[in-house]
């Protein structure tokens, strides 16, 4: 049986950053952009620049520094959006424009409030404008799932004969079933009469958990690309996970009989680096990356494990870049060890960049015994990838105990202003907070706070997560320390930080996506 190429399409910092909270400023992206590209992502879609100035500003960053992977912009049909995505993918080696119209009769009668005939012009339209900008054209037939399967074929016979490459059939609302799916592509494969000359891709949702087994029966019945995100976030359910997609073809050749070009061992590293930049934390018995994925917990499964792995586990958690010999840093390691670690988690630092987190790990490092992956990944994100923030923590002194009502002095910078103030609570971080609440005069409602530690043992890093809510929008706030009141402080102020930037960066109505 000969290797077909699964393109695999990468859309994180697109449908994944739609998340609700899941904002991330350039920097990050651009870091996470630079890791898909190592993983072997063939195509990114880095944004949706006609969204907002921070949008455009991300994708144009990525498009620039990206070598090996197309770097695609998303845009609805209109010249306006077009050219919005054009401006910004335009200087990547590999541009591409991703443009995209509703075609079930829901979506046309009472979203876009057009005809079928209106419907197929504009697409025709569309496309032959992106196409005279750029050879690499994608179309996609929104919510096609639950599109007439007739009508949906003639948009793709169109598109593909005004210049599209790629025809994208998207399970916009999760709403297929494997083998209904599977069906629906062979059915467009042999309904659409010039299919063969453009890429036929499936983009699903996990609205009913489908969405991974949704994209493999596509990729059985002929789809030869993958949308998926890393970790699977994305809007409301998530988006099909990449790792599972991958995972799955490669664990079961016989019955995939189709090749990527992801680099395997840089699966888990790439899923931390998201979770850890996006905050979505990752499920502790998610699939392939999640903490218990490879973990034996019963006495029968361990036993078999140590005769022969075969026994419990259908893929070697190396295979996924779980090493089972991390190289563990500390006190005594230098500035080589730490840079070679750091490029083996995906991080590649500069000389400057490698200082300031040199610094902070020799800071660590004489509180902390072993240094692990966990607190080098907290080190960088908060140390290099956070930008020039509207709110800074100076200082923060908390008192509390068994016969003292907690309280906390805080110092801060407020838009580059220092400002202080004490404030008690009904426990240290509740001080904290409310004085925090107080110099930002902060509206959001605190919705979520959890607490982890990062490693393991008494001395390990805290890890804060805060999800904040303000006028309808939605930002995750990180933070992490040895001390749990000031990783609690740290991630309240990165929200608050986040929702700022939200606030200042509005982006225009994503209707339907
Ligand atoms: O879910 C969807 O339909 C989309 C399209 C833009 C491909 O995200
Ligand atoms: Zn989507």
């Amino acid at each position: 049986m000969s290797q077909d190429r699964v393109i695999i399409f990468d859309t994180t910092l697109r449908d994944g950053e739609q998340s609700p909270g899941a904002n991330m400023n350039t920097a990050e992206k651009l870091q996470i952009a630079l890791q898909l590209e190592k993983l072997g992502v063939d195509i990114i879609e880095a944004g949706f620049p006609a969204a907002s100035e921070g949008d455009f500003d991300a994708v144009s960053q990525i498009a620039k520094k990206l070598k090996r992977a197309q770097v695609t912009g998303l845009a609805r049909t209109s010249k306006g959006d077009i050219d919005r995505a054009w401006g910004a993918v335009q200087q990547a080696a590999h541009p591409g424009i991703h443009v995209f119209l509703a075609t079930s009769e829901l979506h046309m009668k009472y979203k876009l409030n057009m005809t079928r005939e209106q419907v197929l012009e504009t697409a025709v339209t569309m496309v032959k404008y992106a196409r005279s900008l750029t050879d690499r054209v994608e179309f996609s037939a929104e919510d096609g799932s639950r599109s007439d399967r007739d009508f949906l074929c003639r948009v793709f016979e169109a598109a593909i004969l005004s210049g599209a490459t790629t025809v994208n059939l998207p399970d916009t609302v999760g709403y297929a079933i494997p083998e209904e799916f599977g069906e629906l592509v062979r059915y467009v494969m042999a309904h659409t009469p010039n299919i063969h000359q453009a890429v036929l891709s499936v983009h699903c949702h996990n609205d009913l958990g489908l969405a991974t087994a949704n994209t493999l029966a596509a990729i059985q019945a002929g789809a030869r690309q993958a949308e998926v995100t890393i970790n699977g976030i994305g809007e409301r359910a998530g988006n099909t996970a990449m790792e599972e997609v991958v995972m799955a073809l490669h664990t079961r050749p016989n019955f995939f009989p189709v090749a990527t070009g992801i680099n395997t061992e840089l699966i888990y590293p790439t899923s931390r680096q998201v979770s850890m930049i996006s905050g979505m934390i990752v499920q502790p018995n998610k699939a392939i990356v999640g903490a218990n994925a490879f973990a034996h917990e019963s006495g029968i499964h361990q036993d078999g494990i140590l005769k022969n792995p075969m026994t419990y586990e259908i893929m070697n958690p190396e295979t996924v870049g779980l090493s089972a010999n991390k190289l563990v840093l500390g006190k005594h390691s230098g500035r080589h060890a730490l840079r070679t670690r750091l490029k083996e988690m995906g991080y590649d630092l500069s000389d400057e960049e490698l200082k300031i987190v040199f610094k902070k790990f020799k800071d660590l490092a004489d509180k902390k015994k072993h240094v692990m992956d966990e607190d080098l990944e907290a080190l960088v994100t908060e140390g290099l990838l956070r930008t020039a923030d509207a709110f800074q923590l100076e200082y923060m002194h908390v008192t509390s105990g068994t016969t003292v009502l907690p309280m906390a002095s805080v110092r801060m910078r407020i838009h580059g202003e220092p400002i202080k103030i004490a404030k008690f609570g009904s426990g240290p971080i509740d001080a904290a907070f409310n004085a925090i609440k107080e110099l930002t005069r902060a509206e959001s409602e605190m919705l979520r706070f959890t607490i982890r530690a990062l490693t393991e043992g008494t001395d390990a890093l805290g890890e804060v997560i805060v999800r904040l809510k303000e006028n309808g929008l939605i930002a995750l706030g990180r933070g992490s320390d040895e001390d749990i009141i000031t990783a609690s402080a740290k991630a309240y102020i990165n929200g608050l930080n986040r929702m700022e930037y939200l606030k200042s960066h509005p982006v225009e109505d994503r209707q339907g996506l």
